[in-house]
């Protein structure tokens, strides 16, 4: 049986390798794209999100416009967000109408279907958890309609990358990821410590534009433009593709390790968006979260380029 699964995205490079991923995969049902704001605002992330589909063949996954910020609080945008939309570099300017349903309603109406049938669902976040924090408080019903979450966020070993305390998803909507840690839902975290571990390089992104048809040019084309590589951080050529490692776990998790820890963050004071892991217990809690540590990246490579290949194999559209 295939699992279900919304994604609720802020496109974001890293995150259309992640839809593309996703889409791909044969054992994975994508029942909707959400959007909230986060890399760029929401009318650049529903532009985004519509070129990502148009790319992939898929118009049959409908596109639901959430978010325009944070529950509360000041409003953070990605570091190329002055840029806008890479819709023009894809050439596919948003030819993917968004649906007129809101995405917080689309996840509460899919999580409480899905609690109905007794088949829950998986939520994929790759963005501020704006939207699903809106979605868990619309009823108690529809925390029984989702199995888990899976999220990029947090940078626990690692340092921050848009602070020097904490990463952009938490950072941009503490409060929405305080809300989503006390839902008592199964929580998987793919933190910076881990994404960082797997970096795309040149040729990496060769092979994909080579193999992947469309979806494999496109993302040799962003990940040039938008370029990723920090030899300074990373000490060796490649950037990170954080959000592609949540769809990764779903569809090969042995190529991770993680552990059960309790995790929180700071929502308030000059250090909101800093998320905590009690690795070593001392807080003597029920664990809330799977925290991801480690991923065997040449594994991650080898996942991606085998599955990506299926846009190559369609034939060009
Ligand atoms: O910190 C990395 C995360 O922030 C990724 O999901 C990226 O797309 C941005 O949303
Ligand atoms: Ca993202």
């Amino acid at each position: 049986m295939t699992e279900q699964i919304i994604i609720d995205t802020d496109p974001g490079v890293d995150d259309a390798v992640a839809i593309w991923l996703a889409l791909a995969a044969p054992e994975l049902e994508v029942l909707g794209i959400t959007t909230v704001a986060g890399n760029v605002s929401l009318s650049d992330v529903c532009r985004n999100a519509g070129s990502i589909i148009a790319k992939s063949g898929r118009q049959d996954v409908a596109i639901y416009a959430g978010s325009h910020g944070p529950l509360t609080g000041t409003q953070r945008f990605g570091k190329y967000a002055h840029i806008g939309s890479f819709a023009s570099l894809l050439k596919d300017e948003g030819s993917v109408a968004v649906s007129a349903e809101h995405a917080v309603q689309f996840i509460v109406r899919k999580a409480q279907e899905a609690a109905r049938q007794q088949r829950p669902i998986t939520l994929c976040a790759l963005g501020p958890l704006t939207n699903i924090a809106l979605a868990l408080n619309f009823s108690p019903e529809v925390a029984k309609g989702i199995k888990r979450i899976v999220m990029m966020g947090g940078a626990f070993s690692a340092m921050g990358h848009r602070t020097p305390w904490a990463e952009f998803n938490f950072y941009a909507d503490p409060n929405a990821a305080a809300r989503v840690f006390r839902s008592g839902i199964p929580l998987v975290i793919m933190p910076l410590d881990m994404t960082f571990q797997a970096l795309l390089t040149e040729a990496h992104l060769e092979v994909l534009a080579h193999d992947a048809g469309e979806p494999g040019r496109a993302i040799q084309h962003l990940f040039t433009t938008f370029d990723r590589n920090d030899p300074g951080r990373f000490l060796r050529d490649g950037g990170p593709v954080h959000d592609a490692t949540v769809i990764a776990w779903l569809l090969e998790p042995e190529l991770f390790q993680g552990c059960e820890v309790t995790v929180g963050i700071a929502t308030t004071g000059e250090t909101a968006g800093y998320c905590w892991a009690d690795f070593y217990h001392k807080l003597k809690q029920q664990a809330n979260a799977t925290v991801m540590r480690h991923i065997d990246e040449q594994g991650f490579h080898s996942l991606l380029q085998r599955v990506l290949a299926v846009y190559g194999s369609k034939g060009e559209k």
